[in-house]
């Protein structure tokens, strides 16, 4: 019952992630007000807010009893519901509003904490990835794994920095500096979401970020591991969605990613190619 209930809400999470993915798109190039929300370089346009309502709209219509965690709008319903959305309008905003074409729409849905049903829609791909706890994964209705590379050296990275990165040492630049020594690459996408999207369907290896909030989150995780990956902390421990660090990878990466992550030595000992 609860299993065929998530396919139930998995349709409605595309229903509302197309239908705002829809409108980014048609925004496409046409940006009329960017402005900063707090810290330097988080922007939020007018797509953002109107992608949001269209979200808001459709899960409200669907789901009047569940909660919602909208990155512009906060929360909405009871912190003790146990169905939670965590829903990001826009993800790749800074990319959007500099005609960058990498962004997305997520939409997630954690039950009593669990990710279990995730969608990310790519407007400029037209990429729907979908999944839901027991489902299996898809890329356009297609099943998707992640990808087998197994070792640092073989392997194509993504990670971000978060919009506090100049306030705090905990950075993530030292980390980057470090995998990007021992990787193929390591790529800055500049969505959380489709980071996550792209090691769910194998292009990318691995991933990780600190800083990350809930709606950037909830929905890759699913994709993730339905599409056969992990996702948990740095060090492997159990995921904590409200710690906002992540590790995402193919099963044969991931201890090899956690360790090098645990093993960064700090940026004034860079670099240090002997220790490699
Ligand atoms: C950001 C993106 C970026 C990540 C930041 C996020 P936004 O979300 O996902 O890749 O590095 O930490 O805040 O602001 O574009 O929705
Ligand atoms: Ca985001
Ligand atoms: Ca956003």
């Amino acid at each position: 019952m609860q299993s065929e209930q998530l396919l139930i809400w998995l349709d409605i999470a595309s229903e509302a992630a197309l239908a705002a993915g829809a409108l980014v798109r048609d925004r496409w190039g046409k940006v009329e007000s960017i402005r900063e929300k707090g810290q330097a370089g988080d922007l939020v346009t007018e797509v953002d807010q109107a992608a949001e309502a269209i979200l808001l709209a459709v899960l409200g219509r669907h789901l009047p009893d569940h909660a919602i965690l909208a990155e512009e709008s906060g929360a909405i319903g009871a912190v003790t519901n146990p169905y939670q959305w965590a829903i990001d309008p826009l993800d790749g905003t800074t990319n959007f509003a500099h005609g960058y074409p990498v962004a997305c729409v997520s939409v997630g849905l954690a039950i009593a904490g669990d990710p279990q049903v995730g969608v990310i829609y790519d407007p400029f791909r037209d990429e729907l990835f979908r999944a839901a706890a027991g489902h299996g994964a898809t890329c356009n209705r297609q099943p998707m794994r992640v990808s087998s590379i197994s070792t640092l050296a073989q392997s194509l990275l993504v990670t971000g920095f978060a919009y506090d990165r100049r306030e705090t040492a905990d950075n993530n630049y030292a980390e980057f500096c470090h995998l990007t020594h021992l990787s193929q690459g390591v790529r800055r996408g500049g969505s959380a979401a489709l980071d996550l999207a792209n090691v769910a369907c194998g292009r990318l290896d691995g991933y990780w970020e600190r800083g990350l909030k809930p709606w950037d989150v909830t929905a890759g995780v699913v994709l993730v591991r339905e599409a056969g990956g992990w996702v948990t902390a740095y060090d492997s421990s159990p995921l904590e969605i409200a710690s906002g660090r992540v590790l995402a990878a193919n099963p044969q990466l991931h201890p090899v990613l956690s360790q090098a992550l645990l093993n960064t030595p700090p940026l004034s000992q860079w670099p240090t190619p002997a220790a490699q």
